[in-house]
């Protein structure tokens, strides 16, 4: 083993900060952008493009004027721990701020609050209604000539919805609508949202309607251009033992084919991985076909997008799903004939179209000239690998 060797330190599947974390720039302006114009926003974005590590980001690197606090709010079972996790939220961000502070001491005192932690308050006595208190405390921050702006940043609300009774789900939709179109409560506190399932499967399954969404900013994370993907390659090979020339960045891009970072780190990591351990710092296209080769071959970097489908979706969808996607993994892509006929032996000739739609703002497949094709050759070998055998 050679000990000076020195690794592409990437983050493969955690949330990328620090210096594991390359700044999307355009991306993050464009969410203060919608922000500061007043909207709240929608991180619409598959599993593992990066909305997490961006919103962690914008928590370390708020502008001026703005305090932000980010929670993982998957754990959260019910419509009231979800309001009691809010007002948590502001309390901490308020308790940043130096403007109101004398306001916010009487105010923590009023309330009985003994203590503000990042994961809960300590009252003496407890609220029982918090979204009694949110609501209150909305219209007070609102009204404070002095005060901030407040960015909160809630992170894997679609699976909380999708977990949690139709009932509280839907008081949570409209609750946020509420707190956003509420001239007294919205002004100065506003709401990035994200998740790793898409939001419209889960609203679509309580309300059967998109429109408590439509107000939101939606940011989509497209991935990176030719020119960034050649940078990105760059940022997260250097001081490392091996160093790409521009027509192995080219190679390695051309296997990639869909540029977001999780693709390239794998590839890049495994790439550092077999070269260690030949000690040979040297690459060449042919090592980057055969790490390539070995990532494909490892499910549980991939195993995620069939997990996802198969917990969300009811399993006669999935099954439809599932053999659209087995197609494509095996014949390269899926014609829109191709797609109707599925449809007939599926019995959903009334709405095969969406199920596609979602594939694709999922980020599964692309359409290219009325064919659509997985948008990864990782996903598509993933799917093939994992569903070996396929009759028309
Ligand atoms: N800005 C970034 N810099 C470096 N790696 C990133 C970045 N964004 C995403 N990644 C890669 O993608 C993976 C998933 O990122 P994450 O933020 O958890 O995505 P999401 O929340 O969309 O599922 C990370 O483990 C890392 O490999
Ligand atoms: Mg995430």
């Amino acid at each position: 083993m050679n000990k000076d060797w020195k690794s592409c330190k990437l983050p493969i599947g955690t949330v990328a900060v620090g210096n594991e974390f390359y700044l999307r720039d355009n991306i993050v302006e464009e969410i203060w952008d919608e922000l500061q114009k007043g909207n709240s926003v929608l991180l619409a974005a598959p599993r593992r493009v990066g909305k997490t590590s961006i919103m962690r980001y914008m928590e370390e690197n708020p502008i001026d004027n703005y305090k932000i606090f980010f929670q993982n709010i998957q754990s959260i079972t019910s419509a009231d721990k979800f309001y009691e996790r809010v007002y948590m939220m502001l309390l901490n961000c308020l308790s940043k701020t130096k403007k109101v502070k004398k306001w916010f001491e009487n105010f923590v005192k009023s309330k009985s609050i003994i203590e503000i932690r990042k994961d809960g308050i300590v009252f003496e006595d407890k609220p029982t209604d918090f979204l009694k208190e949110t609501n209150a405390l909305l219209v007070e921050i609102n009204g404070n000539a002095e005060m901030e702006n407040i960015v909160l940043l809630l992170d894997e609300l679609p699976e909380v919805l999708f977990n949690i009774n139709e009932k509280d789900a839907v008081s949570i939709l409209k609750t946020l609508r509420h707190w956003r179109q509420q001239p007294e409560m919205s002004k100065k506190v506003k709401f990035v949202l994200a998740g790793s399932i898409g939001i419209h499967y889960v609203v679509e399954k309580i309300e059967t309607r998109n429109s408590d969404l439509n107000d939101l900013a939606k940011v989509v994370f497209e991935p990176l251009s030719d020119n960034e993907a050649h940078s990105y390659i760059d940022w997260a090979t250097k001081g490392a033992t091996i160093t790409y020339s521009s027509k192995l960045k080219k190679h390695l891009l051309n296997k990639i084919q869909y540029f977001v970072p999780y693709f390239i780190n794998l590839l890049i990591d495994e790439i550092d991985r077999q070269a260690k351990k030949a000690n040979n710092p040297k690459i060449t296209t042919q090592s980057i076909d055969a790490a390539f080769d070995t990532v494909v071959k490892n499910n549980d970097y991939f195993n995620d997008w069939k997990k996802r489908l198969q917990n969300y979706m009811p399993p006669m969808d999935f099954d439809f799903v599932n053999e659209i996607l087995k197609h494509t993994a095996h014949k390269e892509y899926i014609s829109v004939q191709e797609i109707y006929d599925k449809a007939v032996k599926y019995e959903k000739t009334a709405d095969y179209m969406e199920f596609i739609n979602e594939l694709e703002k999922d980020g599964y497949i692309v359409e290219f000239e009325n064919k659509y094709l997985f948008i990864s050759p990782f996903l598509s070998a993933f799917w093939k690998r994992n569903n070996p055998i396929y009759n028309t």
